[in-house]
């Protein structure tokens, strides 16, 4: 496995593969690997010839008041986990070079960064959508693997690849559970027990949205409801959001119909999860 720190040096990195005819997969994340990371290492090891891992923790997506400072960093633990899943490479780009003093240029997105997580997150989809655009050029891979539990952000990567006519292919594998439901996330380290033990309500209240439209049920405000009921009979839990969108577009369903996206963001104490499900009818 090998460590690559510069940009200049990833980029060399990447045309030499491709000179010699490999395929690069990416996997793109914030380090703190877990096993809903695992999930997308194998599968872009197997589907590709060099296997790229990004690890930076990007402060453009964090606002203000979030928890850029104290997002989990443990790099051993990273290395330690790329090296027993066979990746080629670590590429851990600086802040210093990722947002060199002076530079002006980012990504936005239209409304779909707006809705959902980018209400209360404003900023949030434009510094995703910027630094996923940065490394995309520095590791300029076939196929990059993001994860479903941050379905808002592979819509929003999937139409900024598509109108910047990268030719990357963007794959989009499903969210990683714990036993109880609770899906793998790396913030999931700040609750506390009793929370995190509340913190199941989530899948709960998406599973109890599954059984009421699958016997039926098709106002969403009915099924928000019943979410609502399971979610706030947890002392610690304060919903941000729920929403019965299109799954395609994210926009919100009047009327359950076609391939519907349920989505919810809730705090429990202080940490913000989000978790989602997606429903056929
Ligand atoms: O999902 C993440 O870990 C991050 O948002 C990403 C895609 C690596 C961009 O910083």
């Amino acid at each position: 496995m090998k460590i690559i720190h510069s940009v200049n040096q990833m980029q060399r990195f990447s045309n030499e593969q491709k000179k010699k005819g490999k395929s690069i997969g990416f996997v793109p994340t914030m380090g703190y690997l877990h096993d809903g990371h695992l999930s997308l290492v194998r599968k872009c090891r197997k589907e590709n010839d060099v296997c790229v891992l990004s690890v930076f923790v990007n402060p453009t997506q964090f606002g203000p008041n979030e928890d850029f400072q104290k997002y989990p960093r443990d790099k051993k633990h990273d290395e330690v986990f790329a090296k027993r899943e066979k990746i080629d490479i670590i590429f851990y780009p600086t802040e210093k070079e990722m947002y060199p003093s002076g530079y002006l240029t980012c990504v936005t997105i239209g409304p779909i960064a707006n809705l959902l997580c980018g209400k209360s997150r404003p900023e949030h989809f434009q510094g995703v959508a910027t630094i996923v655009a940065k490394l995309i050029n520095c590791v300029s891979p076939k196929v990059m693997y993001l994860g479903q539990k941050d379905a808002q952000q592979a819509l929003i990567i999937k139409q900024m690849v598509r109108d910047l006519k990268y030719s990357t292919r963007i794959k989009t594998l499903p969210i990683i559970r714990e036993k109880d439901g609770l899906a793998l996330s790396s913030r999931n380290k700040y609750l506390k027990a009793d929370e995190r033990m509340q913190a199941t309500c989530l899948y709960r209240s998406l599973k109890e949205a599954r059984n009421l439209i699958r016997a039926g049920e098709r106002g969403p405000s009915k099924i928000a409801k019943a979410m609502q009921k399971i979610i706030l009979s947890n002392p610690s839990a304060k919903i941000d959001y729920i929403e019965c969108v299109n799954a395609n577009n994210l926009v919100p369903l009047k009327r359950l119909q076609g391939n519907i996206l349920i989505v919810l963001a809730v705090f429990v104490g202080k940490t913000r999860l989000i978790d989602n499900i997606t429903v056929n009818v």
